[in-house]
C-alpha cells in the first residue's frame, strides 16, 4: 500500500485548469491553517491492487424492528425486508447489514440474545431467513449479520444455567461473576447505559449471592471470553450462518470482549464514566490486546469458506492508528469509522480525520470505512441542523432540547453524503438517510424503550428517536406503508408524510434520487477502489476539494458562494445551482 505525501506532479495541472477560483475573502486572523496542507499532514490515497467487495463496498444498515413490517403487528419483520428488496437494489447498494433479528427479550432492541442461531418469531422463521437471503443474492446484494459476542442476554440458558449453578461452577464460568467488597460492588466500572456495571443476584434460597458483570444493561451479562467454551461456542455460530450463505458479519462492542486479568478498577472512570480518553492508558474493561487472536481465528473461518466472506468490528478504537490494529490483513476486513462519524462538520476536522483514516487504514493495507448515521446517533439530517456536538456524545434529542433546524440540517446532510460518497473505501448508510429523514426529536416519554432513558431517569432520551419505522407511500396509512395496518411500535411524526419514499421516487433534486443518481456513478467511476488526493489549489478555511478517478468533489463549509471557472463538465451536485457556482453547505462533483 502506498501513502504518498501530497507533493505529487498534477498539482500544477489543476491550477491550470482551475486557475480563476474566486474564495470569499477570509478575515487575516481566520486564515486557515488547512491552507498550509502539508504542515498538517495532507495525505493522498491510492486504491490496493487486491480488490475485494468489501473494499468499497455501500453497505445499507437495515434496522428490522423498523424497515418494513411484513404482517402488519407493527414491528418490522424479515418478510417486510424480502417485500422491499427491490427497492434497495435500485438504489444501487451492494450489501445489507441486519441489525439482530435474533431470539431475545428485546430489552436492548435485538442486543440482548438468548439464541444465536435462530430468528425471534416477532421477525419471522428461519425459513423467512433463507428466503430472503435467497432472494437478495438473486438481486445481486450481499448480506451481513449482526454479531453480538460481548454479552448476551440475562435469558440465554447459558446464563440461565449460570445462575442456577453454584458459585466457582463451570456454569458461571460462562460470564464474571465475583464477589463484592461486602454490600458493594467488586469494582467502580460503570454501564454504557448509565448506573453500576454489576447487579447483585439473589440465590435460591433468597440469600445475597455474587455480582456478575454488564457493561451495558442489567439484562446483558458480559461473557467470559477466557473461557474456551465461550471461544467454541462462537465458532459455531459463525459457522451456522456461514452456512446458511450469510456474506459475513458486522460485530458488535468487539473491543469490551477481553477484561484485563483480575478486573481491576477503572483509573479514569471519575472522568470518562465506561469510556474511553483518547492517549491514556486502555481502560481495563476495553482494547485488552488478548482479544486480536479471536479475530484471527474467526478470519480463518471465514476465509475457509467459498466467496469472499468479511467481517466488520463496531471498534470504537481511538486514535485511528491504533483502531487500524484491528483490521491486520488476518483481522477484521472492516472497522467502522467512529472518528468519522464523529467529526464536527467542518473543513478543518473533516481534512484532518480523512487524512488521518488513509494513514491509518492505508498503513495496514485496510479499506477506510465511512458512516454518517446509524441506529445509535441523531441522525445526520438532524444532528447538522443544530449544534449537538460529537455524534456519539449525544444519544437522542427530546422535545425539551433545543429543535433542529431541519432545512439546514437537511442541506447540511445532503453535501456532507456527496463528499463522502466521492471517498475511496467503503460506504455504510443507514436506513431513511436516502428519504433525508430526520429524527424524531418530539417523541413522548411513554412510547421510549431505549434502555438508556431508564438507566438514566430520562436524563438521556436514547435512541429512540432515530429508530422510528421508514415511511413509504405518502398517507396509505398512519404508517405511511410502514405495515399494512398504520400500526408502529413507535409513532412516527406527521412530518414523516412528507419524507415517503413514493413521493421522492422519480422525482429530480428528491433526496432519494440525488442518492441513487451518486450511488450510480460511484460505482460506474469506481469511486470506491479509487485514489485521492486533495486540490490544495481549492482547499481553504471553509472549502473541502479532493480528486478521486477523474472527479472533483467540492465542499463548501461556509456562508459564501464559491465561484468556479465556466465550462467545467457537472457531475453531480446537492443543489440546483448555477454549474459555476458552489454554494453554502453544498458539495459538487465535476469532472477534472
Ligand atoms: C452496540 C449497538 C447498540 C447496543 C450496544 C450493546 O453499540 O450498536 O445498539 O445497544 O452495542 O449491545
Amino acid at each position: 500500500m502506498s501513502l504518498l505525501l501530497s507533493s505529487g506532479g498534477n498539482r500544477a495541472d489543476i491550477a491550470r485548469l482551475y486557475p480563476l477560483i474566486s474564495r470569499r475573502s477570509i478575515p487575516e486572523q481566520l486564515e486557515p491553517n488547512i491552507k498550509d496542507m502539508e504542515l498538517l499532514g495532507a495525505v493522498s490515497h491510492q486504491a490496493s491492487k487486491h480488490a475485494n467487495w468489501w473494499r468499497s463496498a455501500v453497505i445499507y444498515q437495515v434496522y428490522p424492528r423498523s424497515f418494513a413490517d411484513g404482517n402488519g403487528d407493527g414491528m418490522g419483520d424479515i418478510k417486510g425486508i424480502t417485500s422491499r428488496l427491490d427497492s434497495l437494489a435500485s438504489l444501487g447498494i451492494d450489501a445489507i447489514w441486519l441489525s439482530p433479528f435474533m431470539p431475545s427479550p428485546q430489552k436492548d432492541a435485538g442486543y440482548d440474545v438468548s439464541d444465536y442461531t435462530n430468528v425471534d418469531p416477532l421477525f419471522g422463521t428461519l425459513e423467512d431467513f433463507d428466503a430472503m437471503i435467497t432472494r437478495a443474492h438473486g438481486l445481486g446484494l450481499k448480506i451481513l449479520v449482526d454479531l453480538v459476542p460481548n454479552h448476551t442476554s440475562d435469558q440465554h440458558k447459558w446464563f440461565q444455567a449460570a445462575l442456577n449453578s453454584p458459585e466457582g461452577s463451570p456454569e458461571r464460568e460462562y460470564y464474571h461473576f465475583k464477589d463484592g467488597n461486602g454490600d458493594l460492588p467488586p469494582n467502580n466500572w460503570v454501564s454504557m447505559f448509565g448506573g453500576p456495571a454489576w447487579t447483585r443476584i439473589t440465590n435460591p434460597d433468597g440469600t445475597k449471592g455474587q455480582w456478575y458483570c454488564h457493561l451495558f444493561d442489567s439484562s446483558q451479562p458480559d461473557l467470559n471470553w477466557e473461557n474456551p467454551k465461550v471461544q467454541e461456542a462462537f465458532e459455531e455460530i459463525l459457522k451456522f450462518w456461514l452456512d446458511r450463505g450469510v456474506d459475513g458479519f458486522r460485530v458488535d462492542q468487539p473491543h469490551a470482549m477481553a477484561k484485563a486479568v483480575g478486573l481491576p478498577d477503572h483509573p479514569y472512570v471519575d472522568r470518562a464514566g465506561a469510556g474511553f480518553i483518547e492517549g491514556e492508558e486502555s481502560p481495563p474493561m476495553w482494547f485488552q490486546d488478548s482479544v486480536h487472536n479471536i479475530f484471527r481465528r474467526w478470519r480463518e473461518i471465514l476465509d475457509s469458506y467459498p466467496g469472499q466472506r468479511a467481517m466488520c468490528g463496531e471498534a470504537y478504537v481511538l486514535p485511528l492508528s491504533f483502531m487500524a490494529l484491528w483490521v491486520r490483513p488476518d483481522e477484521f476486513h472492516q472497522t467502522f469509522n467512529f472518528r468519522y462519524l464523529d467529526a464536527l462538520w467542518n473543513a478543518e476536522s473533516i481534512f484532518k480525520t480523512v487524512n488521518e483514516s488513509f494513514e491509518a487504514f492505508d498503513s495496514v493495507g485496510a479499506p477506510s470505512t465511512w458512516v454518517l448515521s446509524n441506529h445509535d446517533v441523531i441522525r445526520h439530517a438532524s444532528r447538522l441542523g443544530g449544534d449537538y456536538g460529537r455524534a456519539t456524545a449525544s444519544d437522542g434529542i427530546g422535545p425539551n432540547a433545543p429543535q433542529p433546524d431541519l432545512e439546514l440540517g437537511l442541506r447540511k446532510a445532503r453535501a456532507a453524503t456527496l463528499f463522502t460518497l466521492g471517498l475511496p473505501g467503503s460506504m455504510y448508510l443507514y436506513q431513511g438517510e436516502e428519504l433525508g429523514l430526520p429524527e424524531h426529536t418530539t417523541l413522548e416519554d411513554k412510547y421510549r424503550q431505549d434502555p438508556t432513558f431508564f438507566r438514566t431517569s430520562g436524563n438521556r432520551v436514547g435512541r429512540d428517536g432515530c429508530r422510528v419505522p421508514l415511511p413509504w407511500e405518502a398517507g396509505v396509512n398512519q404508517s405511511n406503508g410502514f405495515s399494512t395496518t398504520g400500526a408502529a411500535w413507535l409513532p412516527q411524526p406527521e412530518m414523516y408524510r412528507n419524507y415517503s419514499r413514493d413521493l421522492q421516487e422519480g422525482v429530480s433534486g428528491s433526496t432519494l434520487e440525488m442518492y441513487k443518481e451518486a450511488l450510480k456513478l460511484r460505482s460506474d467511476l469506481d469511486l470506491g477502489q479509487g485514489s485521492f488526493e486533495w486540490v490544495e489549489e481549492l482547499c481553504d478555511q471553509d472549502v473541502l476539494a479532493f480528486s478521486n478517478n477523474g472527479i472533483l468533489v467540492i465542499h463548501n463549509f461556509g456562508e459564501t458562494d464559491i465561484e468556479l471557472p465556466e465550462g467545467k463538465e457537472f457531475i453531480s451536485s446537492t443543489t440546483d445551482s448555477q454549474q459555476h457556482l458552489v454554494l453554502p453547505h453544498e458539495t459538487k462533483w465535476l469532472k477534472l
